[in-house]
């Protein structure tokens, strides 16, 4: 085992470590992630919640596009065919057998019924097998973990915006373990009017990388696009912000395609900076971290990066690939868990809907 560079001891050490007894400080507790829920089969293993030995993800983006979104019927089949190989793939290029890991995690919740009920009893069968724990992990909760994979790292508490396909949240993180949810969209969420406005505007699915990629050439500025603030309140709203895209295009044309994408990305930016802001005053937290797919946008990562270097605001971001859906995140969420203690049943269910 010494041969993978792990710097593990051997097998003996393997429970203790998990359950978080303390030991020598150069003890290494490897865990394998399983994620499923949307249209990524990931797996990947990390090391004490830090360090990501692998992260496979085997992405459906190319089968689901001529549908213009995810099929779930066909994601699920699809992670079936895949998932033995891409963990297999996982444990390979970390250098790690089986009986080297400490602990499986899987996100079990939210996300598509048939897609998490692939992931999740492959990871039941393999912890079982092995004799090693099990802990399902909330999909947003891995989304907050990826952090703790970048370098430098943010230290709870703080104030951490998650933006994906399925959800727009804005939590305060108390800890590894625990988060209050401080606002939410109430409608769309933000990667989901990303990919709608793709759509409408005649973009590949999903919608949010290629309208990030057009904003670059089209001027911000030039459509005023309504940006949605709701009294007293830390929530969003992005289903006018869509009506309004619509509305233009039809009064207007598509015109400059361009300009659109630019000018609704800073809608969608300025929003999520206004309310991320507005919750670190509220909260009188000074770190501000991001996550999720829409965390990947270049318009939204600078606009951040200005906004909290002009307020005195520490920002951390993961890079692109650990924003979108990984096995690295939820590797990270587990180990948070298993070190605490907490361990899923052979009875863990999938949750399709899941508050955080
Ligand atoms: O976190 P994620 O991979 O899956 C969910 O949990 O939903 O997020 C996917 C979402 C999609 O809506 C996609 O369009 C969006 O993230 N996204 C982006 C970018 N990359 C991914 N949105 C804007 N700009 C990007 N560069
Ligand atoms: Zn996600």
């Amino acid at each position: 085992m010494s041969a993978f560079v792990l710097g593990i001891e051997g097998p003996s050490n393997k429970t203790s470590l998990v359950l978080g007894t303390k030991g020598p400080s150069n003890e290494m507790s490897l865990v394998l992630g399983i994620e499923t829920s949307c249209d990524e089969t990931s797996a990947a293993v990390v090391a004490n919640g830090r360090r990501v030995l692998s992260n496979v993800i085997s992405s459906q983006i190319n089968t689901h596009r001529p549908y213009g979104g995810v099929v779930p019927e066909i994601a699920a089949r699809k992670h079936l065919e895949c998932i033995s190989y891409v963990v297999e793939e996982a444990l390979s290029s970390a250098g790690v057998a089986l009986q080297d890991l400490h602990g499986v995690a899987v996100t079990n919740g939210p996300g598509l019924p048939g897609a998490l009920l692939t992931g999740l009893p492959y990871a039941k069968a393999l912890a079982l097998a092995q004799g090693l724990p099990l802990v399902g992990v909330h999909h947003i909760h891995g989304h907050i973990c990826a952090n703790y994979l970048a370098d430098p790292a943010p230290q709870p508490p703080f104030v951490c915006l998650v933006v994906s396909g399925g959800h727009t949240h804005l939590v305060q993180v108390e800890d590894h373990l625990t988060c209050r949810v401080l606002g939410r969209t109430r409608d769309d969420a933000a990667g989901e009017a990303f990919d709608k406005t793709g759509r409408a505007l005649g973009l590949p699915y999903p919608g949010g990388p290629h309208i990030d990629a057009l904003a670059k050439e089209g001027d911000p500025h030039i459509i005023p696009f309504p940006r949605a603030k709701l009294p007293d309140t830390l929530d969003f709203s992005f289903s006018g912000l869509k009506s309004a895209v619509l509305l233009h295009m039809q009064k207007h044309g598509t015109g400059n395609t361009a300009d659109i994408a630019a000018s609704f990305q800073q809608a969608v930016v300025d929003v999520l900076v206004a309310n991320t802001l507005a919750a670190c005053r509220q909260t009188g937290l000074s770190q501000v971290v991001l996550a999720g797919g829409v965390a990947a946008n270049g318009g939204l990562r600078t606009a951040f990066a200005h906004t909290c270097k002009a307020e005195g605001f520490q920002l951390f971001m993961p890079p692109p690939v650990l924003c979108t859906d990984n096995a690295a995140m939820v590797a990270a969420a587990g180990f948070f868990a298993l070190q605490a203690g907490h361990t899923s049943g052979w009875d863990l269910n999938a949750f399709p809907s899941m508050d955080l």
